[in-house]
């Protein structure tokens, strides 16, 4: 049986990328059917609607989502609720995926890249377990409303148990197959949801005694991850904090084109993406860097696709060409190095898929 997957290529680089991916994924030994839909900018260009009807009801039926990137300046003046970043959080309530997983790892060879010192993040491997369907995001009341006093702009930042319990059940078992560690990330001395946050966390722990759980209040936190990010394992956090420090963990890597992310249902369902957006700037350059998609791919494929052998492999793929000296401009040094080479977005997926070509006869000793 072949496995139905909706395809989102969306906007900017995130268009310019996927064609790409969806190259690599041919050459998994995965059967994939690729469906694809407009969601974001070119979605209210043609339809008016940031998530038309029709890409949501697919994007329900699919084992999976590939998301390129929605967004660019073009549609940055529309009203709030007329945005193309209304289709991701459209998917992401619509999907319930609630579990949002993003793995900051530093390969080897880009430890130059990162903005700390090579020591600080050799090795580096986090994951951070962001709530994805609640909280401020998604918290009413919300809006901007004119008083006595002029405007007043509101947002509500909300949790009920049973949505703090089902996250950091995904963290405890998470981290049951990495190092044992979770940090539960709160700003309990001032917000009483995230009292509530911290007391559930600590209830599910009681389930997990070969864990280990530690809370951290996430000014600390974001400290804590450019002072010494390696003593994380796992960090489970609410939606809002999620999104920040996961751009500062992203950093830690060298690029935030590196980075993917997976957002997983309480089912084997999940939407796959990039932490980046659609970089207008070097959108229909051939120059960026379709690793974090590619990542991406390589997630669906363990997560939603029952296919953690073909992941491996586009992930060892992905490593070997970073081995073999190629980068994209956002991971090239300033001024080169040895055995370095520049190269576009196509020629990185072209090595990519000529890496998994290469490993698909199997070297008896890998
Ligand atoms: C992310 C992005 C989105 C978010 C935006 C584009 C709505 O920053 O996925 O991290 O804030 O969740
Ligand atoms: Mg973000």
């Amino acid at each position: 049986m072949s496995a139905n997957v909706l395809v989102l290529p969306g906007d900017g680089i995130g268009a310019e990328i996927m064609p790409h991916v969806v190259r690599v994924l041919e050459h998994v030994d995965t059967v994939i059917d690729f469906e694809y839909a407009e969601v974001g900018g070119i979605a209210i260009d043609r339809y008016g609607d940031p998530l038309p009807p029709d890409a949501l009801e697919a994007a329900k039926k699919a084992d999976a989502v590939l998301l390129g990137a929605v967004g660019g300046p073009k549609w940055d003046d529309l009203p709030m609720d007329q945005r193309p970043e209304k289709a991701l959080l459209g998917l992401r309530s619509g999907l319930d995926v609630f579990a949002n997983l993003r793995p900051a790892i530093l390969f080897e060879p880009l430890a130059q890249a990162s903005s700390l010192k090579p020591e600080l993040v050799a090795g580096l491997d986090i994951l951070i377990v962001r709530e994805l369907t609640g909280g401020i995001y998604f918290g009413e009341p919300r809006g901007v409303e004119v008083g006595n006093g002029g405007r007043r702009g509101f947002n509500t930042l909300v949790y009920d148990e049973r949505e703090i319990e089902r996250i950091a059940r995904v963290a405890f078992d998470l981290a049951r197959k990495r190092r044992q560690q979770v940090t539960s990330v709160d700003k309990a001395n001032i917000l009483e949801v995230t009292q509530l946050w911290r007391d559930v966390v600590c209830e599910v722990a009681s389930d997990y005694p070969d864990v280990e759980l530690s809370h951290m209040y996430v000014d600390n936190a974001g400290m804590q991850l450019v002072r010494e990010p390696k003593q994380f394992d796992v960090v489970v956090t609410g939606n809002m904090f999620g999104d920040i420090l996961s751009d500062v963990a992203a950093m830690l890597t060298g690029s935030l084109g590196m980075l993917p992310s997976a957002s997983l249902n309480a089912g084997d369902q999940g939407m796959y993406e990039p932490v980046h957006g659609t970089a207008p700037d070097i959108a229909g350059r051939n120059i960026a860097n379709p690793l974090a998609t590619v990542m991406s791919a390589a997630m669906m494929l363990r997560y939603s696709l029952d296919a953690s052998a073909a992941a491996d492999r586009v992930e060892a793929a992905v490593a070997s060409v970073l081995d073999d000296g190629l980068r994209t401009a956002d991971i090239f040094p300033e001024g080169g190095g040895e055995h370095l080479r520049c190269v576009g977005t196509d020629e990185m997926a072209d090595a990519v898929i000529a890496a998994l070509a290469g490993d698909a006869g199997g070297h008896p000793d890998q």
